[in-house]
């Protein structure tokens, strides 16, 4: 006997897709359920929450765009898979934006549908799964003010233990904390606004836990899919900490990828409505990546890695704070200088 695995809720306006991919996922042992539009979908999942939506983005009625807020909001622990006959990147971008996992192009190759349908289970079973990690922890501590430093003492530990595995990222995110709080610190940011870039710092890159680490690790260039793929961390991280973080927090995380003149990947805001906190770690992150090996290169000199930084000031960078940085690491080499 199969044993029966996760739900997955079917919807399509046209029947023949449904049909064809609920006989194909049922075979592989998933529980398969149809709904013609998005309505009906809707009322399925109240009574019955599917752990895998698959969602027409060209239905009549609400397009399956439209849909998609609804279900994130009223189901969040349902993960939600695209799909059009259409390729609009904007409307991808927005369907990512608004909580899809992923984007399956029209018409199928069934091997395609069940790469993505097993991927993303597997990164919401992984999530699902630190959540609950957490909440039990919160329990344990009678959630008393003290859970929430135990919460992000855990993360931390998930953070090193996730950096751990990997000889190139190792101590990354402690290392982005300590130069965004040197730059925090000389911006004069007052003490709620360091600790919540401390935790940001510490924590930015924590939803790469759900990215392919053959993607991640590739030794050589990226496709533009798998950069998109990578940057999907920025997405997922910032839900995996919502709960035990505060607000400021999280949008530091969300934007930590844009850029200052706005022309990051699937970026809404620009310039200074970035919060301060995303532009230092952002700065920060990227100086401590170049000054670091990589799989595919190795690490820059301190000279080389002004001038990159002088190169995207203003672009990608903000250029007063890219300048703080920038002035930092020259008097730290004066003054090691003149101490030899
Ligand atoms: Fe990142």
């Amino acid at each position: 006997m199969t044993i029966p695995k996760e739900s997955i809720l079917l919807v399509d306006d046209e029947e023949a897709i449904r049909c064809i991919l609920s006989k194909g996922l049922e075979m592989r042992g998933y529980v398969c359920d149809e709904a013609e539009d998005g309505e009906q979908a809707l009322a399925k999942l109240k009574v019955n929450p599917s752990d895998l939506v698959i969602l027409d983005i060209n239905m009549p009625g609400r397009l399956g765009s439209e849909v998609l807020p609804d279900i994130t909001t009223r189901f969040p622990e349902t993960a939600v898979i695209m799909a059009s006959g259409v390729t609009d990147n904007k409307v991808i971008a927005q369907c990512i934006k608004d909580g899809a996992q992923d984007y399956i192009n029209k018409p199928f190759r069934f091997e395609q549908v069940l790469q993505s349908v097993n991927g993303t289970l597997d990164k919401r079973r992984l999530a699902l799964e630190i959540q609950r990690y957490f909440q039990d922890m919160g329990k344990k501590d009678g959630g008393q003010v003290e859970s929430r430093k135990l919460f992000l003492g855990a993360i931390e530990t998930l953070v090193n233990t996730l950096e751990g595995c990997d000889n190139y990222t190792r101590g990354h995110s402690q290392e982005v904390a300590e130069i965004a709080a040197s730059i925090g610190t000389q911006m004069k940011l007052a003490p709620q606004e360091m600790e919540d870039l401390h935790w940001a710092a510490l924590l930015h890159d924590v939803g790469k836990i759900a990215v392919d680490p053959d993607i991640l690790n590739k030794p050589s260039e990226l496709t533009s899919g798998e950069y998109r793929h990578i940057m999907t961390h920025a997405v997922i991280g910032p839900s995996l900490v919502k709960p035990f973080v505060n607000d400021s927090v999280v949008e530091i995380i969300s934007h930590h990828h844009d850029h200052f003149d706005g022309g990051g990947l699937d970026q809404s805001i620009r310039g200074k409505a970035i919060p301060l906190g995303a532009r230092i770690v952002a700065v920060a992150d990227a100086y401590q990546a170049m000054t670091s090996d990589r799989p595919y290169r190795g690490a820059l000199s301190t000279l080389d890695a002004i001038e990159e930084m002088l190169w995207y000031s203003g672009s990608q960078f903000d250029p007063i704070v890219a300048n703080i940085l920038i002035n930092t690491v020259r008097q730290k080499q004066l003054q090691s200088r003149y101490n030899n």
